[in-house]
């Protein structure tokens, strides 16, 4: 498919929608349909031939629209006049409602309401701030479009910003506007993706030795890491479910900036709708010739193959990433070199994560200075978090760099349930470190979130009320890390077993003063000594209880109830707070 065919299809899927009356997106993400959402599609697809109204509106399953808490959802969105005046905003021509906890059994009463006043019952506004205050550039077409038809993501611009680099910009032009836009990396670290493009781009495959199975023509290759491990972290999830070809899209881009023709996209295989939903893109985008021979008539070739891992979490270790794909057993090795100069095969191979490529194709068509406008001086763009835990609205949402913790828990997330207070939010995953009220209205960003012991991490984010026993949530994120640490050094392989059993003790009663001076000790010794970051972070949730929830320790130790006590030294700045939970 070159321009002038994407166009057309693209047009003619347009005009096609606009001569429905009524759109209804019905959302099969994982969550809703566990709760038989695919049922009431099928529902409301029989009121509707029921009702004689079936060619004039059209039912589409769709991925997550990020309100998972209240799903199922159904969003409808009708023509307010059946003629479309010309240049008219799209709110004067058209009203959305939206439905939740929705069931098959509502498809009746649904269709009926559809030319008068929404169902009460179900509805829920989506004027509320879980809405408005989002700002959604990943997650665009997530709930819009159906992600097992590549025509809908092509209606909605898909693949213009591929043809576009393939036929108007050089390698280095891509890679320059990438850099501009000063776009890091979502899946963790947060390292500039230009700067990581431009080393594989530079990158000589002959200058370390390479044993690439045959068949495999390409001497580089694009990885998308869609490893995602983090308790309460569905971000990835829900984008290459609801909108696989974006990911798809990004990949080429890059592999076209990099000079790769194979592509793979590790998928962990607990995630089944992703990668059917990724099969159906590939497959699709081949047919398309938006991937494989020949892309867009121009000689630009790139293949993407998907990877299952099998679920540890040190896969997402791109080390250990790479020694899985290559088919030996998931454990990191020492770096230097790095992968983009001896990665896959000991080819230079660029690693981006899911959220990261998705960003990549709405750089290239709205410009490097468009994303360089949201977000904060050092963090662009916006950040996609799984909203987790004891807040009213749980889901999926995609905030602007710099927004504040405040407006996320508070506004986006509807405040703590059940009348209890906010605690502490967790961000980073067994990575990352729990923050406490003082640092609210601290801006959500890479710096700001490691100045007080937390990292933005791949974006889960785990709220706790003043229910929540710090201690606990500690030694949670430690057990996990214990369980998935691979074993390959000591620090972590012994210091997780021993840094889990003193905080088993402390939770036991059983401890002392010095178990929890040694367990400062084996933090410090385990950070700085392991040889991956699962290792090197596996303190983090520790130290930063430790820091900011320190009594909570000390009265398990002592056997003291709680009371007004110090929550933090000095050097970090944290004053005194009173402890609420026992
Ligand atoms: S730090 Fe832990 S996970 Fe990483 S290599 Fe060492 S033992 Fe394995
Ligand atoms: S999976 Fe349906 S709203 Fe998230």
């Amino acid at each position: 498919m070159n321009l002038e065919e994407l166009n057309a299809t693209a047009t003619s899927e347009r005009l096609a929608r606009m001569k429905k009356r009524h759109h209804m997106y019905v959302c099969v993400g994982t969550a809703c349909q566990a709760l038989n959402s695919e049922q009431i599609a099928k529902a409301l697809q029989a009121a509707l031939k029921q009702s004689g109204q079936s060619s004039e509106v059209e039912v589409k399953c769709v991925g997550c629209p990020g309100l998972c808490s209240l799903g199922p959802l159904v969003e409808i969105e009708s023509q307010i006049n059946g003629q479309v005046a010309p240049g008219a905003a799209e709110d004067e021509r058209r009203r959305s409602v939206l439905y939740q906890f929705v069931k098959p059994e509502d498809a009746g009463e649904i269709v009926a309401h559809l030319d008068g006043e929404p169902v009460k019952r179900l509805e829920t506004p989506l004027n509320q701030p879980f809405f408005t205050r989002q700002t959604k550039i990943v997650l665009e077409h997530c709930g819009k479009i159906d992600p097992e038809r590549i025509e809908d993501y092509i209606a909605v611009g898909g693949y213009q910003a591929l043809l576009k680099v393939l036929t108007e910009m050089t390698p280095q032009q891509v890679i320059d506007e990438i850099t501009r836009s000063g776009l890091r990396g979502r899946g963790g670290a947060g390292f500039p993706t230009g700067l990581k493009w431009g080393t594989v781009a530079k990158s000589d495959p002959s200058a370390y030795p390479t044993n690439v199975p045959e068949g495999i023509q390409s001497r580089k290759f694009v990885i998308c890491n869609g490893d995602e491990g983090d308790p309460g972290a569905f971000m990835d999830r829900s984008v290459m479910e609801g909108d696989p070809h974006r990911i798809l899209e990004g990949m080429a881009i890059a592999a076209y900036a990099v000079g790769a023709n194979q592509g793979f996209i590790y998928v962990r295989a607990e995630y089944p709708l992703a990668v059917k939903r990724l099969r159906t893109a590939i497959r699709q985008a081949q047919r398309a010739g938006l991937l494989g021979s020949g892309i867009g008539g121009t000689a630009f070739s790139f293949n993407v193959d998907i990877r299952l891992g099998a679920g540890a979490f040190v896969c997402g270790e791109e080390t250990a990433l790479m020694a899985s794909i290559e088919g030996g057993r998931g454990v990191p090795r020492p770096r230097p070199p790095f992968p983009a100069e001896s990665g896959l095969w000991g080819c230079p191979t660029l690693i981006n994560n899911v959220e990261t490529l998705a960003n990549v194709p709405p750089i290239i068509l709205k410009g490097a200075a468009w994303f360089a406008s949201i977000g904060t001086e050092k963090s662009k763009g916006t950040k996609v978090f799984a909203l987790t835990g004891q807040v009213t609205n749980t889901g999926l949402i995609e905030v602007p760099m710099g927004i504040s913790l405040r407006e996320i828990v508070f506004d986006i997330g509807g405040g703590i349930p059940g009348g209890r207070q906010f605690k502490a939010v967790q961000t980073g995953g067994p990575s990352g470190g729990c923050i406490p009220a003082q640092f609210l209205d601290m801006p959500v960003d890479y710096e700001s979130l490691a100045k007080v012991g937390s990292i933005m991490g791949s974006g889960g984010m785990i709220v706790m009320d003043d229910s929540t026993d710090m201690v606990e949530v500690a030694r949670f994120f430690m057990e996990f890390c214990m369980d998935e640490s691979c074993g390959k050094c000591i620090p972590c392989r012994a210091g997780t077993v021993q840094m889990y059993r003193i905080l088993t003790k402390i939770q036991e009663g059983r401890a002392t003063r010095r178990d929890i001076q040694i367990l400062e000790e084996l933090c410090d010794m385990v950070k700085h000594t392991s040889l991956c970051g699962l290792g090197q972070s596996a303190p983090n949730p520790v130290i930063s209880t430790l820091r900011y929830f320190r009594e909570e320790y000390e009265r398990k130790v002592n056997g003291a109830q709680g009371s007004e006590v110090s929550v933090g030294s000095e050097e970090w700045g944290v004053g005194k707070l009173t402890a609420h939970s026992a």
